[in-house]
């Protein structure tokens, strides 16, 4: 059974990988690449639900796709997100949230959108067996207050919030740190004040791994932003299979005689 313990281990002495996954097949694959985590990440409101943020996402909505990667993940360390509001309003609703996660989906740690707010939230779901990521930097559940996505971290007050905020989720027990969209500065300082390993996302090369949204590596998103990079080309495959379905349903040449069968003994019905 894939640890958090094995992904600390990993840590400096080679790189993190992770990658989002919400569905069974891409989980199938993810997997079998051997990357070290899945996030099932809120993101699936944007990839997935037809949402412009990620706000909308429920437990229940999120709980379905957790469930769905943990079946078809063999090796990867499940990472359930939390949705917004889900944690951070009421202590016992958090934890029964996160729990829920684990014992009835199959997730093997939760991350949390952090601020001073998660940092008991932290210690009481590490205390109680439910491991917990942090995330800092952008956290797209603040969408309304940023007004946008906009990189975090990049003035003397706020770089020194995010490592205090980082040192005070080790302390709290998180077993690592997502860090989205902050200068690789502040992302390399942060690493080496910690003995958890960072995964970054538009944070540079200095972390100790990297997570990116799986539509936007195989390209599948039809927009991916700028610290992404797309690595593949199925949304242009599945345009030109799709495309040439409705020409040979069209044309006359699908279905083919090998795709049907007649029964020999059938008569006439009428
Ligand atoms: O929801 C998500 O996909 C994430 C990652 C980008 C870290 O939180
Ligand atoms: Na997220």
């Amino acid at each position: 059974m894939p640890t958090v313990r094995d992904v600390r281990a990993k840590s400096g002495e080679e790189p993190i990988t992770m990658l989002t996954a919400y569905d069974a097949p891409t989980a199938e694959i993810v997997d079998e690449a051997d990357v070290d985590v899945i996030l099932v990440g809120d993101s699936v409101g944007n990839t997935s639900l037809g949402y412009e943020t990620t706000l909308p996402v429920t437990v229940e909505d999120l709980a379905r796709h957790v469930g769905a990667v943990s079946r078809s993940t063999e090796d990867a360390l499940v990472v359930a997100d939390m949705p917004f509001l889900s944690i951070g309003v009421d202590e016992a609703d958090s934890i029964e949230n996160a729990g829920r996660m684990l014992k009835d989906e199959g997730a093997h740690a939760v991350k949390l959108e952090c601020g001073q707010h998660t940092v008991s939230l932290t210690e009481r779901m590490v205390q109680l067996g439910i491991p917990v990521m942090a995330h800092l930097g952008l956290t797209p559940q603040h969408v309304n207050q940023y007004g946008g996505y906009p990189r975090q971290g990049t003035d003397q007050d706020g770089a020194e919030r995010i490592l205090e905020l980082a040192r005070a989720h080790e302390n709290a027990g998180a077993f690592s740190l997502v860090l989205e969209h902050v200068p690789s500065n502040l992302a390399a300082d942060v690493t080496d004040a910690l003995d958890i390993p960072t995964i970054g996302i538009g944070a540079g090369p200095d972390c100790d791994g990297q997570v990116l949204v799986v539509d936007d590596v195989v390209g599948l998103s039809a927009w991916s932003p700028s610290f992404s990079k797309q690595f593949g080309t199925v949304r242009r495959e599945m345009e030109s299979a799709i495309d040439e379905y409705v020409s040979a349903v069209e044309s006359g040449s699908f279905p083919a005689p090998e795709h049907s069968h007649e029964a020999d003994d059938l008569e006439d019905l009428y």
